[in-house]
């Protein structure tokens, strides 16, 4: 594990759009939100979106979740997260969900749920060490033969945490 990155994490604003589908790019290549979806997630009035900005003003990482209702209870669905490679394995990621979860309870929802490729390993690792569980695979989620696991955790914890 590289050296902890002093960063801050703050709400995103509409302004940030470019940099995010930038950095949404890099990390997801053809499997990247198009800015669109990304202007349209950020307009929701249902979304938290969250960035961590280093010490020098860069945007280290962004992450977007939505509260939903899912059979009539509140959830937060996440929808990306994206760390820029120069800063990752730093704990970044990990201090997005964290915040993103805790904003989340706050607004009443019961549990975050997500999906992962099946052969995405540092998402993984990155949802495991939060605590999500991993309850099915969902066959051919990102094109044939690319499948998903669908990952969920409670959150009521959350807003015990300091
Ligand atoms: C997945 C991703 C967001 C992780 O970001 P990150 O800032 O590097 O993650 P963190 O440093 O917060 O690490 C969180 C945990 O995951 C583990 N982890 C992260 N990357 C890892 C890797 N490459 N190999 C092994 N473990 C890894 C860390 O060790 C840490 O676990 P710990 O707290 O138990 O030590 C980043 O790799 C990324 O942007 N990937 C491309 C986009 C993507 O795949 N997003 C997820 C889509 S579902």
């Amino acid at each position: 594990m590289k050296d902890e990155v002093e960063f801050v994490i703050k709400g995103v604003e509409i302004g940030d759009l470019k940099a995010l589908h930038r950095l949404e790019l890099e990390c997801f290549g053809r499997d990247a939100y198009s800015e669109l979806v990304l202007k349209l997630l950020l307009m929701d009035s249902r979304s938290i979106a969250l960035k961590a900005i280093t010490g020098g003003g860069s945007i280290a990482g962004f992450v977007i979740g939505r509260l939903e209702r899912v059979e009539g209870r509140p959830v937060g669905r996440i929808y990306t997260i994206s760390v820029d490679p120069l800063f990752r394995k730093r704990g970044v990621a990990k201090a997005l969900m964290r915040r993103l979860e805790d904003e989340l309870a706050a607004r009443g929802c019961v549990e975050a749920v997500l999906e992962v490729a099946v052969d995405n390993y540092p998402a993984l690792k990155l949802y495991e060490s939060l605590g999500f569980e991993f309850t099915g695979i969902l066959r051919n989620y990102y094109g044939p033969g690319r499948h998903a696991y669908r990952a969920r955790k409670t959150l009521s914890e959350s807003i015990i945490r300091s």
